[in-house]
């Protein structure tokens, strides 16, 4: 029985290769992408949503833009992450199709709240959208089947700030409502997606298929793994939303820890750090499953399997 999934996604290049991972694997059914400021404006991820969709012949997947700035802080976007248009290097025509009318926010919650137990939401961005929803909709959190979040970093240095990971350094505030609702969490930080890299050598792999897939991927990694190495000596790129996704249907790609997990919402330098009470000085009950352990090339060949398959499945 195929797992439905609502992507809550700020694309962006490594939300974009979840996106086709998704569409590539028949465990799941990609229900709908609810679109969130973050790699870049709303407007312009929404655009890349419905870009991308296209690209893989996927338009019948609605999606629904979302908020367009942050609970409390100003607006942060990723332009020399991922480029000014949120893909890189990679061009595409502009899309035919148009998001939905509804917000992203009560997309999410009419969705759940319509499907008690059977939606699974993968957040992959900010976590605005999701935030919002609790507070329009508390009782989503009973209703939600399992909520898979990418961001943090809970012994692995920022990659934002010194002590914060984007999603999370973001909207701080939103992190902070969501980790703290009682939402069934499994929570993939860089500990792990750091040691998932997307190396040249993958992409050569990819790059033997004559697919307007594999020119996608690598005209937009290309310029991922540009940043990589200039701003932190990685030779490759780390795809940190497509492990994520992976994990909602092959868990054993990581090993997990049951934490007392929090972000810190003070305004000092600390601000978006997310931490695990290890010890659990405070006696609180636990939040979350933590990725703390990962099987690297487990995920990479799954993915690049997986996209050689998409590109034969959609010549
Ligand atoms: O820190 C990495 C995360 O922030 C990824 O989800 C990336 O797409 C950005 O949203
Ligand atoms: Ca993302």
């Amino acid at each position: 029985m195929p797992k439905h999934i609502i992507l809550d996604s700020d694309p962006g290049i490594d939300d974009s290769l979840a996106i086709l991972l998704a569409l590539a694997s028949p465990e799941i059914v990609l229900d709908g992408i609810s679109t969130i400021h973050g790699n870049a404006s709303t407007e312009q991820v929404t655009k890349n949503a419905l870009s991308i969709l296209e690209l893989a012949k996927a338009s019948h997947v609605p999606v629904f833009k979302g908020c367009d700035v942050p609970l409390v802080k100003d607006s942060l976007l990723g332009p020399e992450t991922h480029g000014d248009t949120g893909l890189g290097y990679a061009k595409l025509p502009d899309p035919q199709t148009q998001p939905k009318i509804q917000h992203g926010s009560d997309y999410l919650i009419e969705q759940i709240m319509s499907r008690p137990g059977e939606v699974t939401l993968v957040a992959l961005g900010p976590l605005t959208n999701v935030a919002i929803a609790i507070r329009k909709e508390p009782r989503i959190v009973q209703n939600v089947k399992e909520v898979f979040i990418m961001g943090g970093a809970i012994q692995h240095p920022g990659n934002t700030t010194a002590l914060a990971e984007f999603n999370t350094y973001v909207d701080p505030h939103a992190a902070h409502v969501v980790f703290h609702s009682g939402m069934p969490m499994i929570l993939t930080p860089l500990d792990v997606t750091y040691q998932c890299i997307f190396t040249k050598d993958d992409l050569n792999r990819l790059e033997k298929i004559d697919s307007p897939i594999t020119k996608f991927i690598s005209d937009s990694t290309r310029f991922y793994m540009e940043f990589h190495d200039e701003y932190q000596k990685i030779d490759g790129c780390v795809i940190n939303d497509p492990m994520t996704l992976a994990l909602t249907f092959m868990p054993e790609i990581c090993d997990y820890q049951d934490l007392v997990v929090d972000v810190d919402i003070s305004t000092g330098v600390g601000l978006g750090n997310t931490f695990a009470d290890f010890y659990n000085y405070e006696k609180k009950p636990k939040n979350m499953k933590v990725a703390m352990g990962v099987r690297p090339r487990m995920f990479m060949e799954l993915f690049l399997e997986r996209m050689e398959g998409l590109c034969s499945k959609i010549r």
